[in-house]
């Protein structure tokens, strides 16, 4: 767990992992899908999913998805006399979340190479784990202070912490990898800026795959142009850092 305070005003940010062994599931699952299509609302240019699509899913496809391999992190506002009090449960299920990340894994080697990619291909897969980070998002209403990055730090630091809970973790790395919008150049600096380095393209069947949306995939992603643009095309640039635990 993280917390840092704005400078001027009783705000503090608390970055809390979403629990799955807890009697609350339910509540929280319905939380997390709340501020996920909000999130896609706000920003329907932002991700690989779309809102028209992910609010006819059922609650228990957003349920399966805060389990592992996915860990959710989610940065909580917190105003006033008493924050900071209670369970996370009791936190994520009071406060407002104004900041999400999933990082996914450990990875094995064959679910996380993309061998047409052009990723770079490890020395020894045995000594590394690998970690997939997607869905990173923060509101409008807090951005420019730094939380993006804090969520980016929160998932390499989890990375870190499950690779030395590993037997001979002390002796490995792990890889942490993100798929991004080209586009955005200023998100690839942003990220090149924290050591990420570019890693290959991928495409968007890819993708979903990776952010463990794999049974979202259409079946037929090839019969036509328009389907083989929207699911093969090699788009999407891969980043990854890979950190001493
Ligand atoms: C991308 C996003 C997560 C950034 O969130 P944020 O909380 O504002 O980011 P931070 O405050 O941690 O900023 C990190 C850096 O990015 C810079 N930055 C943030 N938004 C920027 C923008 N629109 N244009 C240029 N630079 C920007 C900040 O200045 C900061 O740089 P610095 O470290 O040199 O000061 C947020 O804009 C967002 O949720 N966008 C929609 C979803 C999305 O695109 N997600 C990324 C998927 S890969």
């Amino acid at each position: 767990m993280a917390s840092f305070s704005n400078p001027d005003s009783t705000l503090s940010y608390t970055i809390l992992r979403i629990p799955v062994d807890t009697s609350q599931l339910i509540e929280l699952s319905a939380k997390f899908r709340d501020t996920k299509l909000a999130a896609l609302q706000a920003e329907p240019t932002g991700f690989a999913v779309k809102f028209e699509e992910e609010i006819l899913h059922p609650l228990s496809l957003w349920q399966q998805r805060l389990s592992a391999p996915s860990t959710i992190l989610v940065c909580l506002a917190e105003y006033g006399v008493g924050k900071g009090e209670g369970t996370d449960e009791e936190r994520l299920l009071a406060q407002e979340w104004v900041g999400m990340g999933t990082i996914r894994g450990p990875l094995t080697y064959a679910m996380f190479h993309l061998p047409e990619s052009g990723q770079p291909i490890p020395e020894n897969p045995e000594l590394e784990t690998r970690w997939h980070f997607c869905n990173l998002y923060t509101s409008a209403a807090h951005r420019g202070r730094g939380l993006a990055k804090r969520l980016n730090i929160a998932a390499l630091e989890y990375a870190r912490e499950q690779t030395r809970a590993l037997e001979g973790g002390d002796h490995m790395k792990a890889r942490i990898r993100l798929f991004m919008n080209p586009e955005k150049v200023w998100l690839v600096n942003i990220y090149k800026g924290m050591e990420f380095k570019e890693a290959g393209k991928c495409t968007l069947g890819e993708a979903f795959v990776a952010n463990g949306d794999a049974e979202l995939v259409p079946k037929d992603t090839v019969s036509s142009e328009e389907l083989r643009g929207k699911w093969n095309r090699r788009y999407g640039l891969a980043m990854e850092r890979i950190v001493e635990v």
